[in-house]
């Protein structure tokens, strides 16, 4: 469990870097982090010099938070996240999102790795959520669990408009003038770290989820909680394996592969977006 001065600690360490006024959040998840090398007037901190900042130990995910400008908006973007499998708590997976908030980031835009559960989707099509199934929470791993603090958001939030319409609208039209093969569907966060058996695969897809990852909704929650705009992106880097006795499995590699086909495509989107953010904020 963390408490306030928790986050402003990591605000602080954060601050004797850089006071640029990021208003943006961006996620960069499973071999995705390029798009950070194009921040400009980049001050980059590795989060092992953040205190008690989660460090990913998954390969694919480098750890820092790189401050700038990037489409005229000012950012921070986490290029690389830990995840719950990795043995760190849902509190500490969103401890990144709360340092943000009190940075100052009122939007925040996620990107992850899934695998493709709705047949229509090709390996490196991208999917906007526009809802979730948080099937780990419902098992008990929320990340608001615990003591609430008032004053970062109520005790039992709303998730029914989690996905900000405006910002799906920006991501659809960023999609559209980049040729980017785009889908809008549903999300579902499962623990990990193994992939799906082919039973599982057929029971998401009866359950109504288009893609499927280890990732992202808990970030989301912690960010609606504290009043966030947010906008979530899956890379599909798999088609999931929905049948027994085949010669096919799932495995990170080809995760990491398609991820650098998808790695134009997002950044395409994401800079879509972030232009579009700060046309509508001047
Ligand atoms: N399942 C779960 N998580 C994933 C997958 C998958 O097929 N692909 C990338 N992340």
């Amino acid at each position: 469990m963390f408490e306030r001065a928790d986050y402003l600690a990591a605000v602080k360490a954060i601050r004797s870097r850089t006071d640029f006024p990021a208003k943006v959040g961006v996620v960069l998840g499973s071999g995705l982090g390029g798009l950070a090398d194009a921040v400009e007037n980049a001050v980059s901190i590795p989060y092992a010099q953040i205190p008690k900042f989660p460090v990913s130990t998954v390969h694919g995910h480098a750890g820092e938070l790189v401050i700038g400008t990037l489409e005229g908006s000012p950012v921070v973007v986490q290029r690389g996240r830990a995840h719950f499998y990795e043995g760190y708590t849902p509190q500490q997976v969103v401890f990144p999102v709360r340092v943000m908030h009190y940075l100052g980031v009122n939007t925040l835009i996620l990107t992850n790795a899934a695998g493709g559960i709705n047949t229509g989707y090709k390996v490196a099509d991208v999917m906007l959520l526009n809802d979730h199934i948080n099937f780990v929470g419902m098992s008990g791993s929320n990340p608001l669990m615990g003591p609430n603090d008032d004053s970062l958001g109520t005790r039992f939030p709303g998730m029914s408009q989690t996905y900000d319409r405006e910002l799906r609208g920006y991501a659809w039209q960023a999609a559209q003038e980049n040729d980017v093969p785009f889908h809008e569907g549903v999300y579902m966060c499962l623990s990990g770290p193994t992939f799906e058996t082919p039973a599982e695969i057929r029971m998401i897809r009866m359950l109504g989820a288009d893609a499927v990852g280890m990732s992202t909704v808990h970030e989301v929650i912690a960010a609606r909680h504290a009043g966030m705009r947010v906008m979530a992106m899956s890379g599909i880097t798999n088609e999931c394996i929905d049948a027994i006795d085949t010669p096919l499995d799932t495995n990170h590699e080809e995760v990491l592969e398609a991820g650098k086909l998808l790695v134009p495509r997002m950044s395409a989107i994401i800079r879509g977006v972030l232009k579009r953010i700060a046309q509508a904020s001047t």
